[in-house]
């Protein structure tokens, strides 16, 4: 999941750290970030939809479906999570993607 939201970049150091399990209160956050062309916001809005390829597609050309970031999401939201996005939209600057898990309840649900 976390490399489908990769492209043209490489796993930050600091980011592989916070994969390992960062928890904010109730939830869990894994945290990716690549170099690459980064997102503009007028795209930003409509990256998780279903077969939608944005701007950065063009160099990756016909090989992708634009289903990575849909099947993303719903994995996510299957959890109870979601998926926040950070850039700015300069080439190079790249993207920050974060995965948001609710943490397990910590005693088991009585049987
Ligand atoms: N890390 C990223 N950096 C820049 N643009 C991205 C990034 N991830 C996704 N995008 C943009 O969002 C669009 C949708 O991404 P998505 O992963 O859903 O589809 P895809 O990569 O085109 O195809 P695939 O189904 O093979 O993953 C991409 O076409 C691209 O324009
Ligand atoms: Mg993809």
């Amino acid at each position: 999941m976390m490399r489908g939201l990769l492209r043209g970049g490489r796993i930050l150091s600091e980011s592989v750290a916070e994969l390992a399990g960062i928890c904010e209160g109730e939830w869990i956050v894994g945290e990716v970030a690549d170099t690459g062309p980064g997102i503009p916001p007028e795209e930003q809005p409509l990256l998780f939809r279903r077969f939608f390829r944005g701007r950065a597609s063009h160099r990756q050309g016909p090989s992708g479906t634009g289903l990575g970031l849909a099947i993303c999401k719903e994995i996510a939201e299957l959890h109870g999570g979601r998926i926040t996005l950070e850039s700015d939209g300069i080439p190079g600057h790249g993207s920050a993607f974060a995965v948001w898990l609710p943490r397990a309840p910590a005693e088991p649900p009585p049987a």
